[in-house]
């Protein structure tokens, strides 16, 4: 199979902003997936952006880059910690949402057929990140089942390529090329394969914000929020990450975006304040949100005084450390 040398100048026909841009690779014409705005700004605790930057770094001729997985409960900023991390860089930003049906043609290229009643095909947003050097965030990878992983492997090692079998082509990273996996704590996804997960590497994880970072982010997003609101909806998440229970900066967003929508709705009947943000808690994450204390012992004893799920990449951190036995 003939591989792709580069030389993307002269293979990129069209990219004038909204067109499609096409590039050819190795007599196959490739319709690429256009990148994603970039306005995301990363508030609060620069230690774990500084982590994703230093895998992306690449610091002699022999080195490579890292494609670490960003682990931690769902709402808590892992999308936008690769998103920043990009904008940092200044490169161009590629999502690719993983599901459990993801088949590795979605992955890679799909073929299309056209008007013409001939085949186009389609690069995915990751193959497009590949080609053009951009950063791909393969989002909620652990969604995709193994068949479809296993199409990466080679792309996620020292031989960064990737084959498609549809298009006929092998694919060769561009040197910019840089890669990161979000991954979520809930039950509802499948194991990725060991093979694949050695070559996440490393695991980043995000653990729920400080105070002071929590009211930034709220600000920075609902800019218009009075400040007892902003401060009913931290204390009220702090409460919750210190009972370890999985309400997130997203469902602060939600649960004060409601709140503020009901306060504005009708000026000559308002809502007070406060009615009008329980309402909102319970709109958004239901009654048993009213009783945070009673909903986490609920939790603990259905798990049998099990700790609350546990994030992937901290299986070595606990008592049965076979490294740390004396942990
Ligand atoms: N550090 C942060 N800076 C700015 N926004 C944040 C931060 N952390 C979380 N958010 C906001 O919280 C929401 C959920 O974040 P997201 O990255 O989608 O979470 P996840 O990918 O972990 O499910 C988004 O609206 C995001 O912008
Ligand atoms: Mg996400």
């Amino acid at each position: 199979m003939p591989t792709l040398c580069y030389g993307l100048d002269y293979m990129r026909q069209t990219s004038k902003p909204g067109s499609s841009r096409t590039l050819l690779v190795d007599g196959v014409t490739l319709r690429l997936a256009q990148p994603i705005d970039l306005t995301q700004e990363w508030i609060g605790e620069r230690e774990i952006l500084r982590q994703l930057l230093a895998c992306w770094l690449v610091i002699d001729e022999h080195d490579l880059p890292l494609s670490p997985r960003i682990t931690g409960f769902p709402g808590i900023g892992k999308t936008t910690l690769a998103m920043a991390g990009a904008r940092e860089r200044k490169q161009d930003l590629y999502i690719f949402q993983c599901t459990a049906d993801t088949r590795p043609e979605d992955l890679l290229i799909t073929p299309v057929l056209a008007e013409s009643g001939t085949i186009a095909y389609h690069a995915s947003p990751l193959v497009s990140a590949v080609l053009t050097g951009g950063v791909c965030v393969l989002d909620e990878g652990n969604r995709m089942n193994e068949k479809s992983w296993a199409s990466l492997a080679p792309l996620l090692d020292h031989r960064r390529c990737v084959e498609s079998i549809v298009a006929g082509i092998l694919v060769k990273a561009h040197h910019d090329f840089r890669c990161c996996v979000t991954m979520n704590e809930d039950a509802s996804t499948y194991e990725v394969p060991d093979y694949i997960l050695s070559r996440l590497q490393p695991t980043l994880h995000l653990g729920f914000p400080r105070r002071d970072d929590e009211l930034a982010i709220l600000r920075y997003h609902i800019p218009f929020a009075p400040a007892d609101m902003l401060t009913l909806t931290v204390d009220f998440l702090q409460e919750a990450h210190q009972l370890n229970l999985e309400y997130s900066v997203r469902d602060g967003i939600h649960l004060l975006q409601y709140a503020l929508k009901r306060l504005a709705q009708d000026p000559a009947h308002p809502l007070s304040k406060d009615e009008a943000w329980r309402e909102a808690l319970i709109k958004v994450l239901s009654e048993e949100a009213l009783d945070l204390e009673g909903l986490a012992h609920r939790r603990k004893r259905a798990l049998g005084d099990q700790p609350l799920p546990r994030g992937l990449g901290d299986f070595f951190f606990e008592g049965d450390d076979p490294l740390h036995p004396e942990r």
